[in-house]
């Protein structure tokens, strides 16, 4: 049941801490900091090159792990929804790597990605959440997402457990094919350990962000805005507001505003920016003044460093705690879940049952 909370959405939110640490516990030794993946039927360091195939949110968890893989375990990937992928036709290499991301393990378009891809001889890991689903038997091999059963129509849970798995591989990856040396590995595996407290901590600004959600459920459009992780991010927090709120949001890179989209801008589009004061703190920062030179309201979430150096003009900022920029979408994540969350409650619709969506899409 939903226990104390109004809804499972708040519940699988609230979780995030518990499952994120038992899905770490199950990849990684935190006294040698290493991680140790379920047998594989091949071996990592002949991976040069990665397919990812995923639907919705899970597609999202990709994108992130594409940045994870390539910058961290310097291996080229190729990542795409389950029902492009499988009409492009992409020429793939026997041998290779595919990853299918997916809460259900049962979405009919990544399954259909997931066979195609086993014809064409590729090595198929499926990371679900449902040990028993289709693409859990049907794949060489199984990463498993801890999260426990989602029942929530909005992925929550499954998300950020689908990153720590990720995030577990690309160390994996990176260490076998030698690439990051020790401290680096070291200072990544420490930002991991960490998540389930750092999580813990995010959840206790659910207040700033309730307090942020009658704006935002006043509007009739959303933007969201980030670059790197932030950007995966960005394209979760507006699926998210869409999906349960059914307020029209858009995802951008931070640096695409110029080509298109600031042409939307005034001061009835609320723009939600992610930015933890990483590496590339500046460029969206400068991304937010254009933004406010428009007229646009900005609410901003970092930290108190991001938050200092962002210039005026921001209408607000959430200050969420300083962490490792690797795993930040892993926490970044919650606070835009948790705003969506706010403003769904507020407009009235029925949070854990949107309209029009199913759990597990189980059609083409
Ligand atoms: C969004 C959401 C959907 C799913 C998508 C893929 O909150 O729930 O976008 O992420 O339908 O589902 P799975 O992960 O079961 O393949």
């Amino acid at each position: 049941g939903k226990g104390e909370y109004r809804h499972f959405m708040l519940k699988e939110i609230y979780e995030q801490p518990q499952v994120i640490g038992d899905t770490l516990n199950a990849l990684f030794n935190p006294a040698e900091r290493t991680i140790t993946l379920p047998a594989l039927p091949f071996a990592l360091e002949t991976v040069e090159r990665v397919t990812i195939v995923a639907c919705g949110t899970s597609y999202y968890a990709g994108l992130v792990a594409r940045y994870w893989l390539e910058s961290v375990a310097r291996v080229p990937v190729d990542i795409d929804v389950a029902s492009e992928f499988r009409y492009r036709a992409p020429p793939l290499q026997k041998g290779g790597l595919a990853l299918f991301i997916s809460q259900s393990g049962e979405t009919a378009d990544t399954l259909a990605a997931l066979r195609h891809c086993k014809a064409q001889g590729l090595w198929c890991v499926a990371v679900v959440n449902v040990p028993e689903s289709t693409m859990a038997r049907e794949a060489h091999a199984v990463l498993p997402t801890l999260a426990g059963p989602e029942i929530g129509v909005a992925s929550t849970k499954a998300f950020t457990t689908q990153l720590v798995v990720m995030a577990a591989l690309c160390l994996a990856l990176a260490r076998a094919r030698h690439a990051i040396d020790r401290a680096t590995e070291a200072r990544l595996s420490r930002g991991l350990a960490e998540v389930p407290a750092r999580a813990a901590e995010v959840l206790k600004y659910d207040d700033a962000l309730h307090a942020l959600a009658q704006e935002v459920a006043e509007a009739r459009d959303v933007l969201y805005l980030g670059r790197g992780t932030s950007h995966a991010v960005a394209l979760e927090g507006a699926l998210k507001l869409k999906e349960i709120s059914y307020i029209h949001a858009e995802g951008y890179p931070a640096g695409e505003m110029k080509h298109g989209p600031i042409a939307l801008i005034d001061e009835t589009v609320p723009v939600i920016v992610i930015a933890p004061h990483d590496g590339l703190f500046d460029k969206t920062a400068g991304n937010v003044q254009e933004v406010i030179a428009r007229g646009g309201r900005i609410i901003l979430l970092s930290d108190a460093e991001g938050i200092a150096h962002v210039g005026a003009g921001v209408a607000h900022a959430v200050t969420l705690p300083v962490v490792d920029p690797f795993v930040a979408p892993i926490l970044y994540a919650i606070p835009v879940q948790l705003l969506a969350y706010h403003v769904a409650v507020i407009k009235g619709t029925d949070v854990d049952q949107p309209r029009n969506l199913a759990k597990s899409v189980t059609v083409e």
